[in-house]
């Protein structure tokens, strides 16, 4: 198969950021996805209905095309959430859930949550408002390693949780081991997961072997072959449990090639390359658009979307940089081809 039409599809997960870089980030995403999953960690976070009421709007400004784009904006829980602001959000149109980062987990989480004893409230009227939880799933204990932090959290943290409020629907986000394809496999309905392209291309001798590619460093951290294997066996197996989520994340050029290096890959631009390329690696195109365009609106009971897009495989190259205003992006695979490219969207 060269060419292969599917559903539009939607991103269950981005970083937009703010300011002058979301002039690149929206129209990026906004050019083969119809609904987008927009992440609250900025400075300051997006904590309540009136935050991402005015973020929603600098996103829309910052949109210039013609197709439909439609931005899902998340609250980001912090230790004084409390069950108002829930059900405050709860009755907007457009936000669609609420994110957990544990304090400290990655980029922008210094105000994430410090522990949940004291959210049960929060998240039993998160349960009752029928508002979805998303997870960042990583522990942050000094003792914990990097590799350990995803499969630590499932067991000390998700699991129980999953128990103690069986209605509340959850998506483990960015998974990124094994563990968490058999946690989302057998858990309870209302348990899903989203999935990277950096995690179904790389693992992490791709970014250790030979040289340190800070291009590749994302939070959660590429793990080993075994896992990335997993997640393929996941995103192709048409099980609607697990769905697209891009987790593109921009950062400038320095604060990636740094000393102390920024955690985030940037894929908007040609997220659908990325996802087809592993698809056609397995043999398993058919299953691109379940994955891609049906599992997510299904599961956060939206309507699938009634446009097409149309890939083609055919050499695309990718850019060496990419430009956001006086800033610039080393996008994911930079200067490489890409064997698929974006054809149309109708
Ligand atoms: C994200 C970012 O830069 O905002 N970085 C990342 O490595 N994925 C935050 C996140 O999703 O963890
Ligand atoms: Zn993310």
């Amino acid at each position: 198969m060269s060419r292969i039409t599917l559903t539009k599809p939607d991103d269950w997960h981005i970083h937009l950021r703010d300011g002058a870089m979301l002039n690149r980030t929206v129209n990026d995403v906004a050019a083969w996805a119809n609904r987008a999953v927009v992440m609250p960690n900025l400075t300051p976070p997006v904590k309540t209905l009136d935050d991402a009421t005015a973020y929603r709007e600098r996103i829309m400004s910052a949109f210039t095309g013609s197709s439909n784009f439609e931005p899902l904006m998340t609250l980001y829980l912090t230790d004084s959430t409390t069950p108002a602001i829930i059900e405050e959000a709860a009755k907007s149109p457009f936000v669609c859930g609420v994110k957990l980062y544990p304090a400290g987990a990655t980029t922008n989480s210094a105000a994430g949550v410090t522990g949940l004893e004291s959210l049960k409230p929060t998240l039993a009227a998160m349960e009752a408002c029928g508002l979805p939880l998303l997870v960042h799933g990583e522990v942050t204990d000094h003792d914990i390693d990097i590799f350990d932090r995803e499969a630590v959290f499932i067991e000390r943290i998700l699991a129980p949780l999953v128990d103690e409020f069986p209605k509340l629907r959850v998506i483990l986000e960015h998974i990124t081991t094994k563990d968490s394809v058999d946690f989302v496999e057998s858990a309870r309905n209302g348990v899903a997961a989203t999935i990277t392209p950096q995690h179904l291309l790389f693992d992490r001798n791709d970014m250790l072997v030979g040289g340190i590619r800070p291009h590749l460093f994302c939070l959660p951290i590429l793990k080993r072959n075994l896992h990335k294997e997993a997640l393929r066996a996941a995103a192709i197996s048409g099980n609607p449990k697990f769905f697209l989520g891009t987790d593109s994340a921009p950062h400038t050029l320095e604060t990636k090639e740094s000393a102390c290096g920024c955690a985030g890959c940037y894929t908007a631009h040609a997220a659908l390359p990325f996802y087809a390329e592993v698809f056609d690696e397995e043999g398993a195109l058919d299953k691109l658009e379940g994955f891609a365009s049906h599992f997510g609106p299904d599961f956060y009971g939206k309507a699938r979307n009634s446009e097409q897009v149309t890939l083609v495989k055919e050499d695309n190259p990718s850019p060496l940089s990419l430009s956001f205003g006086e800033s610039t992006v080393a996008p994911l695979r930079a200067g490489e081809t890409l064997s698929w490219r974006l054809e149309s969207t109708e």
